[in-house]
């Protein structure tokens, strides 16, 4: 996701520019995933982890089996298994693509605990990462607070300036930032890990058209909640929104060009490149791979809880 090399290396290229300073719109309801429908929404993906964590997805019928997933009327839960001694995942693909749209997750939970690495995540299925990724939600070790991030490899050299909240200007340039990506930080603490959990979750949703892409949050206790994406209503309309927590404008590159129509991807894996490199300094004890084989019991609240993932087109 956000730590891989770099292994692309391609010409550089200055983009058409974009229309800045395009407003949302308004959109309807595609999908309403809730409960039992996230079995037939998702499919589930038992491949091995490609970010090397200790964790072993398995498929849907096993998940089931083990109550790994469980869905009610209003909740949809996946987990980590935290009984037997090898951790293992879930890895939950859409089977659906979009590209412009809004996603809205009403999370109840996520998973928490050293180790964990839950995100939620849009790309596409073949040619990546070329076909563009967004991280909607992505932390580990329970380090608040979440971060969005356009992984740097698909803008390359086209130097894609994102505006951050009013907080200046992020240089998408992999070559200008290390290698981090284009990411934002958000503001509010209570965006992942178990000061999210405490306040009883909240909403993420994100907004992608051809000319930003932009990623809101707000917390459960927020006065601030659009009516529209709190009831689930039918049609939703992005710019009573407020401002976004991260806004990726399309000021020197073309979005259409780098952004296939992607998936939805919900997963939680246990250490591997990025939650298992940084396990030490997020005061964790013991060793990442140590800590999973040997504590299965830590694991109980290293689980998603959704009230609704829902669609708008
Ligand atoms: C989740 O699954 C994808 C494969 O679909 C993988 O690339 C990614 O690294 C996994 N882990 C996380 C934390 O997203
Ligand atoms: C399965 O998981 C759900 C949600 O965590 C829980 O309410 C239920 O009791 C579990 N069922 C079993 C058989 O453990």
């Amino acid at each position: 996701m956000v730590k891989l090399p770099s292994l692309l290396v391609t010409a550089y290229a200055i983009c058409a520019a974009g229309i800045s300073g395009v407003m949302g719109a308004k959109y309807s309801l595609s999908d309403n995933i809730v409960g039992d429908g996230f079995y037939s929404a998702f499919e589930w993906q038992a491949i091995s982890d490609p970010t090397h964590g200790r964790v072993k997805y398995v498929d849907q019928s096993t998940s089931r089996s083990q109550n790994l997933t469980y869905a009610s009327g209003s909740s949809f839960i996946l987990r980590t298994d935290y009984k037997t001694y090898l951790g293992s995942g879930g890895a939950g693909r859409q089977s659906k693509s979009y590209s412009t749209h809004v996603a809205v997750f009403d999370v109840r939970h996520m998973p928490q605990g050293c180790g964990t690495w839950p995100a939620i995540w849009e790309t596409a299925k073949g040619n990546w990462p070329y076909s563009g990724e967004v991280d909607i939600v992505e932390g580990v070790n329970d380090q608040a607070p979440n971060a969005a991030t356009l992984p740097y490899w698909t803008w390359m050299h086209h130097a894609l300036i994102a505006n951050a909240n009013g907080n200046g200007q992020l240089n998408c340039d992999a070559y200008a930032n290390s290698n981090t990506g284009c990411g934002v930080s958000f503001n509010q603490g209570n965006s992942f890990g178990p000061s999210f959990n405490n306040n009883g979750g909240g909403w993420f949703a994100m907004e992608r058209n051809n000319n930003f892409i932009k990623v809101w949050f707000w917390p459960r206790s927020s006065g601030s909640v659009p009516s529209d994406l709190r009831n689930g209503a039918q049609t939703v309309n992005t710019d009573s929104w407020g401002t976004p927590a991260a806004h990726f404008p399309n000021t020197q590159c073309n979005l259409a060009d780098h952004f296939d129509a992607h998936n939805i991807i919900i997963n939680l894996t246990l250490c591997g490149d990025w939650a298992g490199n940084v396990y030490g300094q997020s005061g964790c004890p013991s060793t990442c791979v140590d800590f999973v084989n040997n504590n299965p019991g830590s694991f109980k609240n290293a689980y998603f809880d959704f009230a609704a993932v829902r669609v708008y087109k």
